[in-house]
């Protein structure tokens, strides 16, 4: 008999690690994974960082948050979650590779126009949002290989399937670097790579977020709203539905896919 909706998205018994679970859209998939409930790692540039948000989660939301810290820039930046995953559940479900390099604005060489676009801000990005999941992912695969209904989930960005639109930013102190998008488009054939390599074993899958309202500039956020169908920038719990769907056995035939939630920005 089939199994009824309720049930395919139960997560009870699985375990879950979100790199860059410490940040907005990391904290709201970690919430929705555990509501279903998943147990959470959350791996973030620090332990600090990582603990804050584990425990902010297990209060909100209740279940049970764990937290790892290291920096994915680093050569050594993945060995305690390796070291975690070993010595405290020996396998691994879910894999959210969600941690980006997404700069600051005082960071020289990077939210600039591409002329003055550094090298080094190019690697910094290339390596967080490209390098770093290559090797999270290398090295979680053998716990993943031990579950029953693995599931690696790639964060990427609008900026990976389409070019910047560069109107949205005339005149603001906001802008689009080349290598983030360069990155997230890495990534997506990444997924692809994946899902060919590892199946029938573990499925994997990539979901695209839109640009999301984070009190931006309100000239950027109208100029936004105008060119996108659903006539607004996404929010953080408009991605709860598709981390769940692609962690869980709703999606279980599921695999090299990319959902693309973007309110429509990428039909026209
Ligand atoms: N915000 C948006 O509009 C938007 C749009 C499309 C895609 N995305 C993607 O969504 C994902 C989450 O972005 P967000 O908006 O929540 O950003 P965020 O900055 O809130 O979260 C990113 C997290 O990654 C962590 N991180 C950054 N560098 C790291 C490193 N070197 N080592 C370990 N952790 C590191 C940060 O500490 C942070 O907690 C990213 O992959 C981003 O590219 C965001």
């Amino acid at each position: 008999m089939e199994r009824s909706v309720k049930t395919l998205m139960d997560l009870s018994g699985r375990r879950a690690l979100i790199t860059g679970g410490a940040g907005h859209l990391g904290q709201v998939m970690a919430a929705a994974l555990m509501e279903c409930g998943a147990e959470v790692l959350i791996a973030d540039l620090t332990t600090e960082r990582a603990w804050e948000a584990a425990e902010r989660l297990m209060a909100e939301q209740g279940g049970r948050a764990r937290w790892v810290g290291g920096d994915l820039e680093q050569p050594e930046g993945t060995d305690d979650m390796v070291r975690f995953v070993e010595r405290e559940w020996g396998r691994l479900d879910i894999l959210v590779n969600n941690a980006a390099f997404v700069g600051t604005s005082s960071l020289t060489g990077w939210n600039v126009p591409f002329d003055e676009q550094s090298y080094e801000s190019w690697c910094r990005a290339v390596q967080v949002n490209l390098n770093s999941v290559f090797q999270v992912t290398r090295r979680m695969k053998p716990f993943l290989m031990r579950s029953e209904a693995a599931s690696v989930i790639n964060i990427l960005s609008i900026y990976g399937i389409c070019g910047p639109d560069l109107r949205l930013y005339e005149g603001l102190a906001m802008n689009n670097p080349a290598a983030y998008g360069a990155g997230k488009a890495g990534l997506l054939q990444f997924t692809r790579y994946c899902a060919s390599c590892f199946a029938p074993a573990i499925r994997v899958n990539a979901i695209t977020p839109g640009g999301i309202f984070r009190n931006q500039d309100p000239r950027f956020v109208e100029r936004y709203a105008d060119r996108t169908p659903m006539r607004r920038m996404a929010k953080e719990e408009d991605f709860k539905g598709a981390i769940v769907y692609l962690a869980s056995d709703l999606s279980a035939y599921v695999t090299g896919q990319n959902l693309v939630v973007d309110g429509g920005w990428t039909v026209w």
